[in-house]
């Protein structure tokens, strides 16, 4: 990790942002002073918890107006990594059953609402008291992650993506049908060492590219993708906010830094 992230602190924290332009470098021709925008900070500097931050043009896009500044903020790293895998690496088609471990997390919500717009069927693992609202934005069949998964569910779906990364590479096989894809966005040395042995198994990064954070924007301001923010701090309980969460604070969806106009 410290390979991606650099090593040198102190460093900034957060990495998704909504905000305006306040200042442009010379080789960046897409943007113009005040332009409202979205995107990520890279990665081996951060810093998105901040009144003022600096980032490539590369990271960002515009901001279309029917996105609040706050549901803007959730999009970037969540929802490109849930398009990211569902659709640049497993090429969900209409009509595919897809299951989602961690359907009410954050990259979870995404995919899900992902999924469904994309026209798949969809079967969700949550904790039991996220039920309904599992159901309310588009998991077909829920079931509880406190439970183990009935095997009746063997073998049924084309795609397998554990965002929580708590299934184990037995329980993702025998979830998958023959040859559909199972896509892992946290690694284990179990299923890394698998990645080399099976073409269906993908690890994801996920891409904050124009083309992918433009895919996802476009859902949203369809109306067809919100990701839940349930804790917004003012940016000078932020520090507060991770050490709550680093703690085992469950929130639903994301935690959102508010940062004041000046
Ligand atoms: N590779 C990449 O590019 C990439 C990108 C983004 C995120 N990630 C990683 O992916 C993971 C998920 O990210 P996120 O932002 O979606 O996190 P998140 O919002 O915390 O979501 C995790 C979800 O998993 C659920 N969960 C907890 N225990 C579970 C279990 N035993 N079985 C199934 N689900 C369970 C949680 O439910 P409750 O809270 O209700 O318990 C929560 O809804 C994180 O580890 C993150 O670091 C990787």
């Amino acid at each position: 990790m410290k390979i991606m992230t650099g090593r040198k602190f102190p460093r900034g924290m957060g990495h998704d942002f909504s905000g305006v332009v306040e200042g442009i470098g010379s080789e960046v021709k897409r943007f113009k002073m005040g332009d409202e925008v979205l995107g990520v900070t890279p990665v081996k500097t951060s810093g998105s918890f901040a009144e003022t931050l600096t980032t490539k043009g590369a990271l960002a896009i515009a901001k279309p107006a029917a996105l609040s500044h706050e549901d803007a903020a959730t999009l970037p790293v969540a929802a490109s990594t849930a398009w990211t895998a569902l659709v640049q690496k497993a090429r969900l088609k209409p009509g595919q059953s897809v299951f989602i471990n961690g359907a009410y997390g954050a990259v979870g919500q995404a995919a899900t609402q992902i999924a469904k717009a994309l026209g798949a069927s969809l079967t969700g693992r949550v904790a039991g008291d996220a039920a309904d609202a599992a159901r309310g934005i588009g998991v077909d069949a829920v079931l509880d992650y406190r439970q183990p998964i009935p095997p009746e569910q063997y073998g049924k779906f084309d795609v397998v993506f554990d965002t929580h990364g708590g299934l184990t590479v037995r329980k993702e096989s025998r979830l998958s049908k023959p040859g559909g894809a199972i896509l892992d966005i946290n690694s284990s040395f179990a299923k890394i060492v698998r990645i080399f042995l099976s073409r269906s198994r993908k690890f994801v990064m996920g891409k904050q590219d124009e083309a992918t954070m433009r895919e996802v924007v476009a859902l949203a301001a369809q109306g067809k993708l919100k990701i839940s923010i349930s804790r917004t701090v003012p940016l000078d309980r932020a520090i507060d906010l991770i050490r709550s969460l680093e703690g085992g604070e469950r929130i639903a969806g994301k935690g959102f830094v508010a940062v004041s106009a000046q």
